[in-house]
């Protein structure tokens, strides 16, 4: 049995496995150039972020109707709660879909059909996190709050993704306070190819409740002993962190480490049909390959359940 755990660092849209992405490219009349499933896999290969968000947002071409969003949340629901995750909060990026002329109501109602069932099917809870991307406007992501807000009561939270250096959170300032107004919970990647500069500025201007990614806090001793102090969760994704090259291999991941300093690291898996693996593959390589000891995989299991957005009474029923 795997353990069970709580995944809190998980875009949709990097679920998308190739042989799913033919078949809705199929159904959809969608050409992809791709001669096959296993052209494109030849195709992960990934120098960094950018290179990998290039064919993140390329395939999301295939995704157009609600059933798509469904089947593909579906897929991922299934294969999450085979790796023993009980609890999935889940990224989508509206703003990509948006721009291709799907509405928000078509990506919302999709993944809803999937998350509304997935407890009773799966035995998965979900919550849906709605993430701003921040290589686009501060205004686009306003006017993309104001989109949501007919489909607020599925959401629960807000995030921030894509292409990280060169746009700092204080961007963001005014959604972040406008989504906190409508009692929206806020998390915010950070630190994962950006400086540790930006989790310190999420946390103080975006007022975030945990850092997606923070590999680099390691870096600020001061921001180190402020995550411990504060309990504040750190979102980690290790195979991906050796994908895009965030570290060599993953004997060099400073995790060890960073459990070592007590921080409350969670281990994830951010884009597994692009990374190598979903949250348990990620618990089992980090095992493998760093060590872990049985009792350090169930502080991180324990860790994704309290850094959930779980009130007391659900999170019990999860674990
Ligand atoms: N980082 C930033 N943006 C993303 C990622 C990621 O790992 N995955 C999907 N969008
Ligand atoms: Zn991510």
């Amino acid at each position: 049995m795997p353990l069970p755990k709580a995944e809190l660092h998980l875009h949709i849209e990097g679920t998308l496995e190739p042989e799913l992405a033919f078949a809705l490219a199929e159904r959809n009349g969608v050409n992809l150039p791709y001669a096959d499933t296993e052209a494109l896999r030849r195709a992960y290969d990934f120098a960094d972020l950018q290179s990998f968000l290039d064919l993140y947002y390329a395939l999301m071409a295939v995704l157009r109707t609600e059933e798509d969003f469904a089947d593909l949340a579906d897929a991922y629901l299934a294969r999450a709660a085979a790796q023993g995750v009980r609890h999935a909060e889940i990224f989508f990026d509206p703003q990509a879909h948006l721009a291709r002329g799907v509405e928000m109501g078509t990506v919302v109602e999709g993944l809803w059909r999937a998350l509304g069932e997935s407890e009773a099917k799966h035995g998965v809870s979900t919550r849906l996190i709605m993430c701003f991307l921040r290589d686009e406007s501060a205004e686009s992501a306003l006017e993309t709050l104001v989109e949501a807000k007919p489909y607020l009561h599925r959401i629960t939270g807000i995030g921030l993704d894509s292409a990280e250096v060169g746009h700092p959170p204080v961007k963001f300032r005014e959604v972040y306070e406008a989504a906190a107004a409508l009692g929206l919970r806020r998390v915010a990647h950070a630190g994962e190819e950006g400086p540790a500069a930006y989790i310190t500025e999420a946390l103080d201007v975006l007022g975030v409740e945990r850092i997606d990614h923070g590999l680099r806090c390691v870096e600020d001793p001061a921001l180190v002993a402020r995550l411990v102090r504060d309990r504040i969760p750190l979102t980690l994704c290790p195979l991906s962190n050796v994908r895009l090259r965030a570290v060599d291999t993953l004997a060099d991941h400073p995790l060890p480490a960073m459990l070592d300093a007590g921080l409350l690291c969670t281990v994830n898996s951010d884009d597994p049909a692009y990374f190598g693996g979903y949250a348990g593959d990620n618990f089992d390589a980090v095992h493998a390959q760093l060590g872990l000891k049985q009792e350090q995989l169930r502080e991180l299991a324990r860790n994704s359940f309290v850094a959930s957005f779980l009130d007391d009474d659900e999170e019990r029923r999860a674990r």
